[in-house]
This record gives C-alpha cells, structure tokens and sequence, in this order.
C-alpha cells in the first residue's frame, strides 16, 4: 500500500534534481472541515500532538477508530497467554492490539474483515506493531463466513469470540465510501464495495413496498410509507448516485411534506434513511444472524463470545440468540443485562453512545444440540 500523499511533507526531490514542490493543503476557517483538509490527523505518526489534541476535543481523529468498550471487552473474555481469539471486526485493530498483548509469545489471533480498503491498512500498522504471520492472522470475509474461514486455517475451536459490530469511523469519514452525506461522494455505503449492489443501485431497483420495509426494520422509520413512496417516484423520474443529491432530495420531500420543524430534526431523518440502506446493502442482519448459528460450533468448550452492537435490530437478534443458546445448554452462562460505556467514555468519544455489549460463556459439556 502506498501511504496518502502528506501535503506538508518535504519537497520530494526530481530524478533531474529539481525538487517538486507541493502545496500546504488550504481551508477556510481556523480548522480544517472536510476529509481531505484532515491531513495531520491522517498522519498521526507525524502529528501525534495535533491527534492528541483532537481524541481531546472528543472527536476521533479522520481515518482512525476509537475502540469502544475496551476494558469492558477485555474483562469479559479475558483473553490469556496460549489463547486462540477471534476478531470477527478487525477495524482499525484497536481491540485486536489489547488482545494481542494478552496472548502472550504462543497465543494467536485471527482478524477477520470484510473490507477491502482499509484491512491492507490495518494488516500493516500490526506487523509494524510488531506482530507477525505466527500471531496475527487476517482473513479478508464476511464473518457470515466464520466456521469456513477457521476450518481453512485447520482451527476447529478458540477460546475467545469478539465482534464489534457496524462500520468503523475510517469508513464513516472517508466520502469516497458514501456513508457520509457532510461531504459529496458516491452512494455505495458497502462495506465491501468489491460485491453486491452499491445504495445508489439498490434505491434505483427498489419498490415503494421493499424501501418501506428497510425503513421500517432498520431504523424504525415512523413515516416509512409514505417515505418510501415519494423517495421512488422521485428516483424512477431521476435517479440519485451521490450522497449529497440523496440528502437534498430528502430535505425537500420533508420539507414539502411539513415533516420536519428544523434542521436537526431533518438531519436525524436523513441519518436514519442512510442507517436504513447501510443496512440493508450489507445484508446486516443476515450476516449477524449467520454469525450467531455458527459461534457455538466456533468456540471451544468454556470459550467466551462478546457482541457490541449499536441499534436495536442487532441487539434484538443478539439477546434472543444467547437466552435460546442458554436455554439449549450451549451456553452456560449469558449475561443478565446488558454493559454500557461509562460516563467518561460517553463524554469522551460520543461515537460510544449507542453501544451494548452482551457475552455468553459456552457450556463444557462435550455436545450440544445445534441451534436451528
Ligand atoms: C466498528 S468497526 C470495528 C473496530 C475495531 N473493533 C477496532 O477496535 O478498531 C467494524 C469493522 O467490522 C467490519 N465488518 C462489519 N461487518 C462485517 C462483516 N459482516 N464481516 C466482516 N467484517 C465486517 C467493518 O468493515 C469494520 O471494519
């Protein structure tokens, strides 16, 4: 992988001689707005006091991701030297480096990730990090594919099951992957832009009765139905490709509509239509719902499992997955409630709010009945 271009990096000298020079990306205002005006923040090795000052603020520096839960996570598997772990959400590998430290010389992780922009990015910061092949293994999948990823590396149980549910920060930020509609970019939101159908491909495809129903199941859209049949007639007269067309196109309908009383109430509607085709492009719930049949055959008798997840339709399936695992003797223990930040990570890194972590412990019986 070659490294983004650092604009205020020094002048890179010509084969004749000559040095090339580049110009001090510019921005209005004192701070800069946009991705591309986030040079130092993308450059944290260089800039590590303009990054502190920002993770400071309570704002996560572009192209990074603050690990949510850390301790909480780290307590509940209580990943040991010799273990083999699972990272079903590698990320930005910021929970993967605390479990990695925990594993000792003998112990492995295995990180899987679906993305792929930003795993040769985090695959990279690891092995710089130290870590090598014998100790951190990446597997570019969905983690629909779990069992059939372990079983090619010839493991066939682990101590210890992570998954950190949705899309990163570095994903979220980055324009070119359309999660984000602060500034222009394609309408893709995949997290694998390599496969499926990208957002503005799926809404062109849609039915009023298919986009009622993905607003309703994924981010409990209240005006789902009429929604969904302005937002289609309007895409079938023009479709939408960018993230910012998609917005306004949304303002208006609210607006025309007398749906929304401000801005910030159009904006948490614009969010949840994003939420809603983010989840549905990535198949969200089917992959997690693949993930939760396969974690009992996954983990090792007395292997740990923790789940965060960030809206109720994961937190759903999560809880009725391990209350049924337990009520079929597959998981010994499941936690009674579930674990939330603490005040200071709330106040710190507001990206935490949302989050829930439930874990089960599997039972040490040498069988169980397969879950359905
Ligand atoms: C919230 S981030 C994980 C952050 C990570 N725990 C850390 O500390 O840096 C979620 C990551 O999981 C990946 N992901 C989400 N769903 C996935 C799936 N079904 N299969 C594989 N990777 C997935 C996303 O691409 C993203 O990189």
């Amino acid at each position: 992988m070659t490294p983004d271009p650092d604009p205020s990096a020094a002048p890179t000298p010509m084969p004749g001689g000559e040095p090339l020079r580049r110009r001090r990306v510019r921005y209005s205002g004192t701070h800069p707005k946009r991705f591309s005006e986030k040079y130092k923040e993308r450059a944290p090795e260089r800039y590590a006091d303009a990054v502190a000052k920002v993770i400071a603020s309570g704002k996560t520096p572009a192209g990074s991701h603050r690990s949510i839960m850390v301790a909480e996570i780290l307590e509940t598997l209580e990943p040991r030297p010799g273990q083999t772990v699972v990272d079903c959400t590698l990320g930005y590998g910021g929970h993967a480096r605390e479990i990695l430290g925990r594993l000792g010389e003998e112990g492995r992780l295995i990180g899987f990730d679906c993305d792929p922009v930003e795993l040769p990015k985090t695959v990279e910061r690891l092995r710089q990090a130290g870590w090598d092949e014998s100790r951190f293994i990446p597997v570019r999948s969905n983690f629909a594919g779990l069992a059939a990823g372990l079983a090619g590396l010839g493991i066939h149980g682990v101590d210890g099951i992570l998954a950190d549910l949705g899309v990163s920060s570095m994903q979220i930020d980055d324009p070119t992957r359309g999660f984000t509609y602060k500034d222009d970019g394609p309408l893709d939101l995949r997290m694998n832009p390599l496969k499926g159908l990208s957002a503005a491909e799926w809404l062109a495809r849609a039915t009023p009765v298919g986009l009622a129903t993905a607003l309703r199941d994924n981010a409990d859209e209240p005006m789902a139905d009429a929604l969904a049949g302005a937002v289609v007639e309007a895409v079938r007269k023009r479709p939408v490709t960018g993230t910012q067309e998609l917005a306004r196109l949304l303002h208006e309908i609210y607006r025309t509509r007398g749906w929304t009383r401000d801005k910030t109430e159009g904006d948490a509607r614009i969010r949840r239509f994003f939420q809603a085709l983010r989840i549905e492009v990535n198949d969200e719930f089917g992959v997690l719902e693949a993930l939760l049949r396969q974690l009992p055959d996954c983990l090792k008798p007395g292997g740990r499992v923790a789940i965060l997840t960030f809206h109720s339709g994961e937190d759903r399936r999560v809880k009725h997955a391990f209350a049924e695992g337990q009520r079929r003797g597959i998981y010994q223990v499941v936690n009674d409630s579930v674990r939330r930040p603490g005040p200071e990570e709330l106040r710190s890194n507001p990206r935490s709010a949302s989050a829930k972590l439930r874990w089960a412990i599997r039972g040490t019986g040498a069988s169980h009945s397969k879950a359905g």
